[in-house]
């Protein structure tokens, strides 16, 4: 048998930082389980765009079209900023989406109990927080035509389109009932059907589906502002929440905050089957590059390695090996472990991106 294949994209800012530690427990499976990943790695983002001009190099592509996995790091930087939008960092991984078709993107929102008393909400709002925003990465606003910056008269206009089909509703709605099956059981929809025709559509879709294949799942809809505003208020009321590409960039964000930090979030990206059964599929953490504290070690590597976590899960049929890396963080958590942006106002000795990888490794360790 021939081992998982993984493609290792680790991109800008703090995109590499965090990977390194990715990197340790890729090789602990190694060592420690006999679990060997063929790893190989390439360019996204601004660090491609350096070496070829372009932020996603056809050859990277085909490479991300032919492995079980791919992991990211993180794409973008001020340096960047200025580019044309054709080849700005973020189009590289726009592209990975769009062209391997990843159309649910998983963002499991969980608060680890060591971190309830650091969220910015109150201990018992979050304590024991576990929910699951489902995201339609492929459509909507990011990729409706016409998009672009137009003349019209004496001045500009900036065009982008919210489009959705039938279809594109459709396969993420099965796919967060049937996340919702194997949960709590319970699914909310989040769209603007008050104000905007494609969320009418993604009602009346998501509610179709709903009746037909999945009536044992409780469902409901809410607007998504107000769901921003539930998601703060009382976030335990929530299952899985299936919504657009736009609103679930929002409300992952949102959702982060309740775990403690944006560098606690991870994210599956998962398309249709692939010959072999495993699913196309991008595991990512939702933070970005933090060009703020690029390169200075501050980084907190969690999100990244929880997103390998949902790849031994989503990819690699090995849920027990998943729940092995979750119980590892939760323990060095509860064992005070704190990179920077977990500390509180009244300060600490924080660790460094690389003391947290190797802390979790030795939690592994701990757990044979
Ligand atoms: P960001 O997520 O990079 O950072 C937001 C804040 O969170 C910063 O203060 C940062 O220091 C902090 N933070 C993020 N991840 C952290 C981690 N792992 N550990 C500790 N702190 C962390 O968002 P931004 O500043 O809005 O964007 C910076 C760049 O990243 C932009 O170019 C943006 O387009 C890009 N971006 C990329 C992705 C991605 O690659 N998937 C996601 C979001 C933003
Ligand atoms: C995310 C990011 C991306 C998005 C950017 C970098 C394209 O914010 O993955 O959440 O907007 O989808
Ligand atoms: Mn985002």
């Amino acid at each position: 048998m021939t081992n998982p294949s993984l493609l290792i994209l680790a991109g800008d800012g703090i995109g590499p930082e965090v990977m390194a530690e990715v990197r340790k427990i890729i090789g602990w499976y190694d060592t420690k389980r006999g679990v060997t990943f063929d790893v190989s790695e390439d360019l996204v983002g601004g660090c491609a765009y350096d070496k070829h001009g372009t932020p996603l190099h056809d050859d990277t592509m085909a490479k991300a079209q032919e492995v079980d996995a791919v992991l990211l790091g993180a794409v973008g930087g001020p340096k960047y900023d200025a580019l044309d939008f054709s080849v700005k960092p973020e189009r590289g991984l726009l592209r990975l989406r769009k062209e391997m078709d990843l159309y649910a993107n998983l963002r499991p929102a969980q608060c680890f109990d060591a971190l309830a008393d650091f969220s910015s909400l109150k201990k018992d709002v979050v304590a024991g927080l576990d929910i699951m925003i489902v995201r339609e990465l492929t459509s909507g606003v990011y990729f409706g035509e016409p998009r672009g910056i137009f003349k019209e008269g004496n001045e500009r206009v900036g065009i982008n389109t919210q489009r959705y089909t039938e279809s594109e509703i459709e396969r993420v709605a099965r796919s967060a009932f049937e996340l919702a099956r194997k949960r709590g059981n319970k699914l909310c929809s989040m769209e603007k059907a008050n104000v905007m025709e494609s969320g009418v559509l993604w009602r009346e879709v998501v509610q179709r589906i709903g009746d037909t294949e999945y009536p044992d799942v409780e469902l409901s809809h809410m607007y998504a502002d107000a769901g921003a505003m539930q998601l703060t208020r009382w976030p335990k009321q929530f299952d899985v929440i299936v919504t657009d590409n736009l609103f679930g960039d929002l409300l992952s964000d949102l959702a982060a905050m309740l775990t403690g930090s944006l560098g606690m979030l991870p994210s599956a990206s998962l398309g249709a089957p692939m010959a072999n059964g495993r699913p196309k599929a991008l595991y990512e953490p939702v933070h970005g590059s933090a060009p703020d504290i690029a390169g200075q070690g501050k980084a907190n590597p969690i999100a990244c390695i929880l997103s390998f976590a949902m790849a031994l899960r989503y990819s690699f049929d090995m849920g027990a090996e998943a729940d092995r890396v979750e119980a590892a963080v939760a323990k060095v958590l509860a064992d005070g472990l704190r990179t920077a942006d977990l500390m509180g106002p009244e300060g600490g000795a924080p660790i460094t991106t690389s003391q947290m990888g190797d802390a979790i490794v030795a939690a592994l360790d701990a757990s044979l």
